[in-house]
């Protein structure tokens, strides 16, 4: 199976013997420069990150980031022999570096040594790294990697504004504990990141460019005193796994999370809370200007009645819990006049299509994707499969896949039928921002 989003080639999803995969990178060229520094062993996983997206990767180094990692570690992971010269006769005559430089559809520097980012503000052409940085007319994007007090340095920030003049995208750098054992700003972003954040540049403005998507993941926890609290298993890596893609896909993604042990995605602004209250609060205050809301979030349906101010002491043999409802988060905002497009999550045991019909019309959402959860199926777990029932009679499977394949699937299969309804609506205001 494949479907592709109207106008935007990019975003095709493949399907090869039941198995979906992220065509994201799908053939793009990266030239990853890897500069002197010693976050240049982070690079060798960067390259792997940007391979299994389906990009094409060519490591060029410079001398000195020769002095910190080899390039046979590089050439493994890249299936291509490393440039590191513009005096290699060899290299040049497979590829001349001023090909090389045309060859590129998007330059990375990663990481971007103090050195290296001087350079580049000169338009020296002295190694081949900086020499194709010049010759390209590719997107350049760095993610620097020094020492804080080289980062704070004024001539560092100068070059950085200049850069920044220059459409350079830049790239971090994150703050934290250094190798030089002090603590400030000058780490290199995770390569993760950095492969989260350079894949729209490849890819293009994507479906959602331009639209705020609002989603809910991870559990809730209910206090029942100041140490217990009644929660669920949900780990939040399909919510987390869906706000990637949909950042990959343009949008502005809003996350509103419970508590999970799971990083922020890049380029996604988090809200952390820990009760359904606080995650309905946090939804009604982010509502303004939405256009999608996707309710992945495994959302306490009860609460304690009462929560013990101290510890509830072993006493009795049984102790029962008066439970309360709470708010349905997905229901009140879809009961809303003025409300974004709704796809809601459904977590089922049983009869799984049945129950997942009945909640997209009683929720009144426009989607709903329903799970299968139970003894290792869903809650937890690295991979899932998903039924998607929209409004009008539409049904997809997307078959059982890694949960970050998935999301992509699903964000592509949400856009087709999102753009289907915007085209279908006379009132574009009736999904058109709320603030
Ligand atoms: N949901 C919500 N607020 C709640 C409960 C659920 O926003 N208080 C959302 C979930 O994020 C999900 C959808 O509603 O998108 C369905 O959740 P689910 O737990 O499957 O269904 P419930 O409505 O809770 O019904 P039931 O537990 O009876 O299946």
């Amino acid at each position: 199976m494949a479907f592709a989003c109207d106008g935007h080639i990019g975003w095709a999803w493949h399907e090869t013997a039941g198995v979906a995969d992220n065509a994201g990178m799908r053939g793009k060229h990266v030239l990853l420069g890897v500069t002197g520094g010693i976050a240049a062993y982070k690079s060798a996983e960067l390259v792997r990150r940007l391979v299994e997206r389906g990009a094409e990767v060519q490591v060029v180094m410079t001398a000195a980031a020769r002095e910190f990692i080899g390039a046979t570690t590089f050439q493994a992971l890249s299936g291509r022999p490393v440039r590191d010269s513009l005096w290699d006769a060899n290299a040049e005559a497979a590829m001349g570096h001023i090909e090389l430089a045309r060859w590129a559809e998007l330059v990375l520097v990663a990481p971007a040594s103090a050195d290296f980012l001087a350079r580049l503000v000169h338009g020296r052409a002295d190694d081949l790294l900086a020499t194709l940085c010049l010759a390209t007319t590719a997107p350049i994007v760095v993610a620097p990697a020094m020492n804080q007090q080289m980062w704070a340095n004024a001539a560092t920030q100068a070059n950085m504004s200049t850069l920044r003049q220059r459409a350079v995208q830049v790239l971090g750098p994150a703050s934290g504990e250094q190798a030089c054992g002090e603590v400030g700003p000058g780490r290199m972003l995770e390569p993760t990141e950095i492969a989260d954040l350079v894949e729209p540049l490849l890819i293009g403005p994507g479906p959602f460019s331009g639209k705020r998507v609002l989603i809910t993941a991870g559990p809730t926890r209910e206090c029942l005193d100041p140490v217990r609290f009644v929660s669920n298993r949900s780990s939040g890596k399909m919510g987390y796994a869906v706000a990637q893609a949909f950042r990959a896909a343009g949008a502005e993604v809003v996350l509103v999370s419970g508590p999970v042990a799971l990083a922020a995605p890049a380029g996604v602004r988090c809200v952390w809370v820990e009760s359904a209250a606080q995650m309905y609060a946090a939804v009604q205050q982010e509502l303004p200007a939405t256009q999608l809301l996707v309710a992945t979030a495994a959302v306490a349906d009860y609460r304690p009645v009462e929560v013990a101010e101290r510890k509830i002491k072993k006493k009795a043999e049984t102790l029962s819990l008066e439970l309360t409802r709470t708010t349905d988060i997905l229901a009140s905002v879809a009961a809303l006049a003025q409300r974004p497009y709704i796809v809601g999550f459904a977590a089922e045991t049983d009869a799984v299509e049945q129950h997942a019909r009945e909640k997209l019309l009683r929720k009144n959402l426009d989607m709903i994707c329903a799970n299968e959860v139970g003894a290792a199926k869903a809650f937890d777990c690295e991979d899932n499969a998903l039924l998607v029932l929209w409004r009008g009679g539409g049904r997809a499977e997307l078959a059982r896949a890694p949960k970050r394949e998935l999301a992509t699937a699903l964000v592509a299969l949400i856009a087709t039928q999102y753009q289907a309804r915007a085209r279908s609506e006379p009132q574009p205001e009736r999904r058109q921002d709320l603030g």
